[in-house]
């Protein structure tokens, strides 16, 4: 097997043998060498269905045609300014077209570094430290958020890293998704200290976890009665669930947002953005530091300008996210009949069989980490022989894409059946 092989070799190299954690899994993972559409292949010269999906950005799929005309064409006219442009105003606008609490944006080139500035601007605004993260929300891997977060932290045991100083997260407080009672206490405990409330308003980084009745709603209310800023990181949900997010889906504003991967078409990318009166906090119009060598790179934003044009004019949230509800219930009455105890969660484009204890509902990061992780990883691997890619951990999303067809849909549910009969 060559990616074996090549696997030793970045063994090597490389700590873990690959450039970010939840990419290893034993006993070695695939190396690409193309993809296409909704199809990944293998230096075996495997085929896959693609549901990792490069972890969300790639909503249209692999390798669009028109967007890579269009980045093509950008690469004639050079790919790194270091100066404004203007094709920065079309995607802002864009951008605050499809979000109304968004009135100013900023380019920046990831989602963590997006987080990371946007939780400085609420500082620097509230003139307050501290803030209110969900437990086993993921918001990037730098030191305020890295505490119980999911993704391959939680994948690999690690939810609260090392070199970390205490000091650095001192000031981050965690409550449990969808208990709106437990974030009024922890606001209240707090009271005039806390700067911001950061959550994912669907979790995307434990798996798809959707908020339940009327929690954001709850989360938008509770936030202003404590005079707290609510930042929504829409880093999996923007132009995903919604053009406008979980924030049109379900019709609950915020005072800061994070977009990241879609927005830059799968190119680098990150944005924070929200109401004027908070951004123009932002350097070189206020006194909060943010900056980037790459930031708002002509690439990014003409891939990203592209891709949200084609999102709008195919109309692709409300085409994928059907593609999701009949994946859901198919994969759901698959549990049902086979009497494996497990649980179909998601929403919209997103969906995910977790391995729960008596097939429980997952409404949580406590509930999550009662999953069958191991059996999960076994349920994987067969997956892939049957040539079809999840992503491997138990706790991050399959996402679909506009390029998926409905003949993928079916494949996969059948690959579902088999393989969950023979759990
Ligand atoms: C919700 C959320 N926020 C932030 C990030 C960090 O984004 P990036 O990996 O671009 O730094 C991620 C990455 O998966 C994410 O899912």
């Amino acid at each position: 097997m060559k990616s074996e092989k090549l696997f030793e070799l970045t063994s090597r190299y490389m700590p873990g043998g690959v450039s970010s954690p939840v990419r290893a899994y034993k006993p070695y993972p695939f190396f690409t060498v193309h993809a296409k559409g909704s199809r990944i292949y293998d230096v075996d010269g495997r085929e896959y269905i693609d549901y990792c999906l490069a972890y969300g950005p790639l909503v249209l799929g692999h390798g669009n045609e028109e967007v890579k005309d269009v980045v093509r064409e950008q690469l004639e006219k050079g790919w790194l300014y270091g100066t404004p442009h203007e094709k920065e105003i079309a995607l802002a606008k864009k951008i605050i077209t499809h979000y109304p609490s968004v009135e100013m944006v900023r380019f920046v080139n990831t989602g963590s570094e997006a987080t990371m500035a946007g939780i400085r601007l609420a500082r620097g605004f509230k003139e307050r430290d501290k803030i209110v993260k969900i437990e086993g929300g993921f918001h990037g891997a730098h030191d305020g958020v890295l505490v119980k977060a999911g993704s391959g932290a939680t994948t690999f045991g690690i939810p609260d890293s090392k070199g970390i100083p205490k000091d650095s997260v001192k000031n981050t407080l965690q409550v449990p998704f969808n208990d709106a009672a437990a974030l009024t206490a922890m606001l209240e405990k707090n009271s005039g200290e806390v700067a911001a409330v950061i959550i994912e308003p669907v979790m995307g980084n434990v798996g798809p976890i959707p908020p339940q009745n009327n929690y954001l709603s709850d989360v938008r209310e509770i936030t202003k009665e404590n005079d707290v800023l609510l930042i929504f990181d829409e880093v999996i949900t923007g132009f995903r669930l919604a053009l406008g997010g979980a924030q049109e889906f379900y019709g609950v504003d915020a005072d800061l947002t994070i977009l990241g991967k879609i927005v830059g078409g799968g190119f680098p990318i990150g944005m924070f953005g929200g109401k004027r009166e908070i951004m123009e906090l932002v350097a070189p119009s206020g006194a909060v530091y943010q900056a980037g060598t790459f930031s708002g790179n002509p690439v990014s934003i003409t891939a990203g300008l592209k891709t949200i044009e084609i999102i709008e004019r195919e109309e692709v949230p409300q085409r994928i996210n059907k593609l999701g509800e009949r994946m859901r219930a198919a994969l759901s009455e698959i549990l049902r009949d086979s009497g494996v105890e497990g649980y179909v969660s998601g929403v919209g484009s997103m969906f995910k069989v977790f391995f729960s204890p008596s097939g429980a509902e997952v409404r949580n990061y406590a509930e999550a980490l009662k999953c069958d992780k191991d059996k999960y990883m076994r349920f994987f691997h067969k997956m892939l022989s049957s040539g079809i890619f999840l992503p491997p951990s138990q706790f991050e999303t399959n996402f679909i894409s506009f390029a998926h067809n409905d003949a993928d849909i079916q494949r996969t549910i059948e690959a579902y059946k088999e393989n969950l009969y023979a759990q």
